[in-house]
């Protein structure tokens, strides 16, 4: 099944999909992790580091050309969980294509919510902890911004194709783990309780 987790930054999306790929049998495919290891290399560098850093979006055409990458591993040929993506329109259209080439579709999308306030609390801790470069006050407020304007949306595009459901992301992990494999399986997803 492929699965995309939706939500503002520090909702706790990379937590719970890191929590939940094992049982799900599928990988953890985020583009932010991707984004990151690719501004090590020499032809991505400088241009993600100037987007990444100002906590802007990335383009359309870098990601969906990583994503459709990652895609054709076989690993992912049974499904994966998407982190971060798709977060506009055109990112889940052009998923949309790529997987429909195949035969393939999304299956669940789940968008995880939070209140501001707490986000930040979230990545500030984190700042400390992983001394990420975007995790700044200044930084937060844009991608917070740019997630109304552009991925607000993306949620919509799900909800009207029937499948968006939506969790919490406020409360322990353990808490909001348990609402989202509870969501997995009535959606229809395989979901193994007693492996880790
Ligand atoms: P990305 O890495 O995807 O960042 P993000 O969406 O801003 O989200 P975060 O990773 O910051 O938060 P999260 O929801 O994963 O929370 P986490 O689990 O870490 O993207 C980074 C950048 O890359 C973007 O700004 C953009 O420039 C670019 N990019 C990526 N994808 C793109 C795309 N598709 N298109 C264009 N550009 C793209 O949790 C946060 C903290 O809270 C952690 O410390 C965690 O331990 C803690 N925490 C989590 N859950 C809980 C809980 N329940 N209780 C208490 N603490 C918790
Ligand atoms: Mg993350």
């Amino acid at each position: 099944m492929f699965i995309v987790m939706i939500g503002p930054p520090g909702v706790g999306k990379g937590t719970q999909c890191k929590r939940l790929v094992n049982r799900l049998g599928i990988p953890h495919v985020s583009t932010g992790d991707m984004l990151r290891e690719a501004r090590k290399s020499v032809s991505h560098g400088e241009d993600l580091l100037a987007h990444m850093d100002r906590g802007r979006l990335v383009s359309d055409e870098v990601v969906t050309e990583l994503v459709e990458r990652r895609l054709e591993l076989p690993d992912c040929q049974n499904g994966c969980l998407f982190d971060g993506f798709p977060r506009t329109i055109q990112q889940a259209e052009t998923l949309d294509k790529i997987l429909g080439k195949h035969g393939k579709s999304v299956g669940l999308a789940i968008e995880m919510s939070g209140d501001d306030k707490l986000l930040v609390q979230r990545m500030l801790k984190r700042a400390v902890e992983e001394q990420r470069p975007d995790d700044t006050v200044e930084t937060l407020t844009r991608r917070l911004e740019i997630y109304q304007r552009e991925t607000v949306p993306v949620a919509k595009y799900y909800e009207e194709r029937g499948l968006l459901c939506q969790v919490s992301g406020i409360g322990t992990p353990d808490e909001v783990s348990l609402t989202i494999r509870q969501q997995i399986r009535d959606n229809g997803g395989k979901y193994r309780e007693n492996s880790s």
